[in-house]
């Protein structure tokens, strides 16, 4: 009996010290749910936007869809701040048409956008993850890039 309650009080013991957590610790977990947050916005990108936007395409001729880097920084310079980034982005994506659109090119090029299948609160994450981390930007269309600018050395 007197093992029982023993080995009870060592299994409570250790139990409250391990859900002990200090300050710091918190403070982790708190930065890496940002970061989860984050990678959780890269795979959804990937997994319903890269299919057509994809960055590792091999040049110019083979893509379906602009690269999203240029995307991205056309969507900047129109809407500079990270709200009406978010509202012009998922206003787009979730209807696309050709009087919202901002860059009239692709649309001659590939045709309007097909509306893809995605809840908001998915959307939203990719948006997120697209306003706040750097975009890959397939390696022709860096060229290409340099090549307007008139720069002579490639930044590959
Ligand atoms: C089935 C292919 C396809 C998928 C999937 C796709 N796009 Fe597009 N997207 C296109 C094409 C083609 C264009 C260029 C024509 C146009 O603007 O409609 C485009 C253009 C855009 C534009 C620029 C519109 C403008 O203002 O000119 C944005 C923003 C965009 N896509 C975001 C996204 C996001 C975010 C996702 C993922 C949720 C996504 N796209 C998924 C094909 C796709």
């Amino acid at each position: 009996m007197n093992s029982y309650i023993l080995s009870f009080l060592l299994i409570f013991g250790i139990q409250s010290v391990s859900d002990y957590k200090p300050e710091s610790q918190q403070i982790k977990n708190l930065v890496n749910e940002d970061q989860e947050l984050s990678e959780e916005g890269l795979v959804l990108l990937q997994k319903h936007c890269y299919t057509c936007h994809n960055p590792k395409s091999k040049s110019h001729d083979e893509i379906i869809a602009p690269p999203l880097w240029g995307v991205k920084n056309h969507y900047l310079k129109a809407y500079p701040n990270k709200e009406s980034f978010v509202e012009a982005v998922r206003d787009f994506v979730q209807n696309p048409n050709e009087e919202k659109a901002i860059m009239k090119g692709p649309i001659k090029r590939f045709g309007l956008m097909p509306k893809p299948v995605i809840s908001d609160s998915d959307l939203d994450k990719i948006i997120d993850y697209v306003y706040e981390n750097e975009i890959e930007n397939p390696a022709w269309h860096i060229e290409k890039d340099n090549h307007k600018n008139g720069n002579k050395t490639s930044r590959e």
